[in-house]
């Protein structure tokens, strides 16, 4: 990569686009990150004229606070972020010749009669099958719209997990909760992911990549695996999807993504991402150095 490689966040104060930043600024990369509305298409435009981006990342969108069942509440501002500001966006860098790298969601899939649990995972081609949430069910239409775009490269997230105990870190979540289902799901090891996700913008890759870890690992085998490795004292209590449902408003998805496409393609360029089980091990290795020394996720 020459020097003049610009990159340009957007979302810049959320969780995500601020790993990213760290991790960037670590490679020694230039990066600028930007709070613009992503629907004000004239300050978007604006900034992309002014700054000169050669690669652009939308880490903006609303997931809903405290979580998604907010969306089911205010539709027209989910639909503001994630359906117009996000093809927006598109819209723009495709204009000006720009690549993009849009970090979504897998959570549009849900199990089904040929997508069994440890069997066969969704691949990128699988119609989306679950609407049960309205932010699934606008982020599964605009994925649909979004990859005719031949700029932009869709990462599909699932359940993303830091380094550190953040609020966003779906460790944090779900060690928090009072009880917790037990259901294998891909996840998104973020320590393992976003240095793949830049090394996929670098080689300029476009379309729609499942961006988990490979594999599925159920929420037991997580919190058991955050026992063992950062707080010995933890204890938790199971309750069925049925007994979840009568607790949140929206439906929450659970499935397993196929990571072929996506391990093929890193294996190109030279980047390996460990197995789930084998991830989430190492990552909490990580957290508890971090609990230890009072540390963040750091790359
Ligand atoms: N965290 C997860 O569990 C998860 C899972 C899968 C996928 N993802 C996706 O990854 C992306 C980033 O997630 P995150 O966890 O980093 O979220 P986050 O911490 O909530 O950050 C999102 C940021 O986007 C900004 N934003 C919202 N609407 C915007 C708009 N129209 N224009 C400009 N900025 C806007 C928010 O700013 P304001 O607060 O000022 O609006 C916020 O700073 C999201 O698209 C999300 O759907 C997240």
């Amino acid at each position: 990569m020459t020097n003049t490689e610009r990159h340009l966040i957007f979302g810049a104060k959320g969780w995500i686009a601020g790993l990213l930043a760290e991790l960037l600024q670590k490679q020694g990369k230039e990066v600028k990150g930007v709070t613009i509305r992503l629907e004000d298409r004239e300050a978007v435009l604006k900034e992309l004229d002014e700054y000169k981006p050669t690669r652009v990342y939308n880490c903006a969108g609303v997931t809903g606070r405290p979580n998604v069942d907010w969306c089911e509440d205010n539709k027209e501002a989910t639909i503001r972020s994630n359906v117009i500001g996000t093809l927006n966006l598109a819209d723009a860098t495709f204009l000006r010749g720009i690549h993009m790298t849009n970090f979504a969601t897998g959570c549009i899939y849900t199990y089904d009669e040929k997508h069994q649990f440890h069997g066969v995972g969704f691949t990128e081609e699988d119609e989306p099958n679950f609407t049960g949430s309205y932010y699934s069910y606008t982020k599964g239409l605009v994925e649909k719209i979004i990859k005719q775009y031949s700029n932009v490269l869709t990462l599909r997230l699932r359940m993303p997990v830091s380094d550190d105990l953040n609020p966003r870190n779906f460790v944090t979540k779900i060690t928090k909760y009072e009880r917790v289902v037990d259901i294998p799901n891909s996840n998104t090891i973020l320590y393992d992911l976003l240095p793949a996700a830049l090394a996929m913008a670098e080689a300029k890759l476009t379309g729609v990549y499942n961006f988990t870890n490979p594999g599925a690992i159920s929420h037991n085998e997580v919190l058991a695996a955050y026992k063992k490795h950062v707080d010995p004292n933890f204890a938790w209590k199971n309750f069925s999807l049925e007994e979840q449902a009568k607790v949140i408003k929206a439906g929450r998805s659970n499935c397993e993504l196929d990571t072929t496409k996506l391990t093929t393609a890193l294996a190109k360029l030279g980047v390996k991402v460990p197995e789930v089980h084998e991830a989430y091990d190492l990552c909490f290795q990580r957290m508890a150095k971090h609990l230890k020394d009072g540390t963040a996720h750091s790359w």
